[in-house]
């Protein structure tokens, strides 16, 4: 292997749901969606070094356990049960010859288990970068772009999405993509939590709430599957406009399994931010500001007011997996 590149580098960027609507569940378990992605520019760097040693076929390329840095490696695993891994091992499958081992860092900035994709970013990008690494190491393409988006939607709802990136609306349970229009650049401070939320369990408590909520006979857990409002205001580029209709279906469950959240709500709306709203299924808040500035602002004064939470101020939309 005389010239060839040995070390691969990719970086994966975050996602928030400008409009997250959840249907009734569906036969197969997951929530028929109606929701509007779009990319913001937080995001985690994954990096693949080819070992001299070649594997047969059937083993994970993964020489080892991976290795998680950055400021929010903490509780993410190392092991198979990482999303990157899963995304090698399903890859690995398509290549016809034996293959090198691979070296896994994973630099993570996005927080984890926190509404935002990290996970889910990250396997997006290892799955792109190896995909190209293979390309260039057997000269020959080892899954056509079709096979990849079918390893990208079967490893997670969000996997497609975060290859993708910039504005999208996603259907299906999420992995139904169609690129939408956005004017202008938007301005977020998002507050993460030093605990996650399980996405299952969250979508369980909106079940739970819409049962209980029917047979009171009260409508306000219906699910909005309507997306215009939200598309004509990213048209527009007016954030006011936009901030009048960010909405997440998931939110009334994910405050009511982190009533917490509440205070990081009413603390950010207080310094200033235009509006806030649970991200994804939390329990991440990203609240919408008028300027970095704002922000700014926002970050500061929730992160002294808040213990334990940390912020982040961004801008979306941001792209999808950039190899370099
Ligand atoms: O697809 P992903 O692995 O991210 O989904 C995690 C869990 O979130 C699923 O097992 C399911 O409980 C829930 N989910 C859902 N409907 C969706 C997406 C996720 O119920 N559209």
């Amino acid at each position: 292997m005389p010239n060839l590149q040995r070390e691969w580098k990719a970086r994966a960027y975050a996602k928030v749901n400008l409009h997250l609507g959840v249907g009734p569940m569906r036969d197969d378990g997951f929530h028929e969606l109606s929701t509007v992605f779009q990319s913001v520019n937080i995001y985690d760097e994954i990096t693949l070094r080819i070992r001299d040693n070649v594997l047969d076929r059937g083993k994970s390329p993964v020489a080892g356990p991976l290795k998680i840095t950055g400021p929010t490696a903490a509780g993410v695993p190392t092991d198979e049960s990482n999303l990157v891994w899963k995304a090698l091992d399903r890859l690995a499958l398509h290549i016809p010859l034996s293959y090198p081992a691979l070296d896994v860092e994973v630099h993570k900035q996005i927080p984890a288990a926190g509404g935002m994709a990290g996970g889910s970013a990250d396997a997006a990008a290892a799955l792109m970068l190896a995909q190209k690494l293979y390309a260039t190491f057997f000269e020959l393409e080892i899954a056509s772009a079709d096979i990849l988006q079918e390893i990208a939607a079967d490893l997670g709802s969000d996997v497609p999405f975060t290859m993708m990136g910039g504005t999208a609306l996603g259907k299906g349970r999420g992995e139904v993509l169609s690129p939408m229009l956005t004017r202008g650049e938007y301005h977020w401070c998002f507050i993460a939590s030093a605990q996650g939320l399980s996405t299952p369990a969250v979508f369980k408590k909106l079940d739970e709430m819409r049962e209980a909520s029917a047979s009171a006979g009260d409508g306000s857990l219906t699910p909005t599957l309507d997306v215009t409002d939200t598309a004509q205001a990213l048209v527009s580029g007016d954030v006011h406009r936009l901030a009048k209709v960010l909405k997440n279906d998931l939110q009334p469950a994910a405050l009511s399994l982190r009533p917490d959240l509440r205070k990081t709500m009413e603390v950010g709306m207080e310094a200033g931010a235009l509006t806030g709203i649970v991200s994804g299924s939390g329990p991440t808040i990203a609240f919408l500001c008028e300027d970095a500035a704002q922000a700014e602002e926002v970050r500061s004064q929730v992160t002294l007011e808040i213990p334990k939470t940390r912020g982040y101020v961004a801008s979306s939309p941001a792209p999808g997996v950039r190899i370099y």
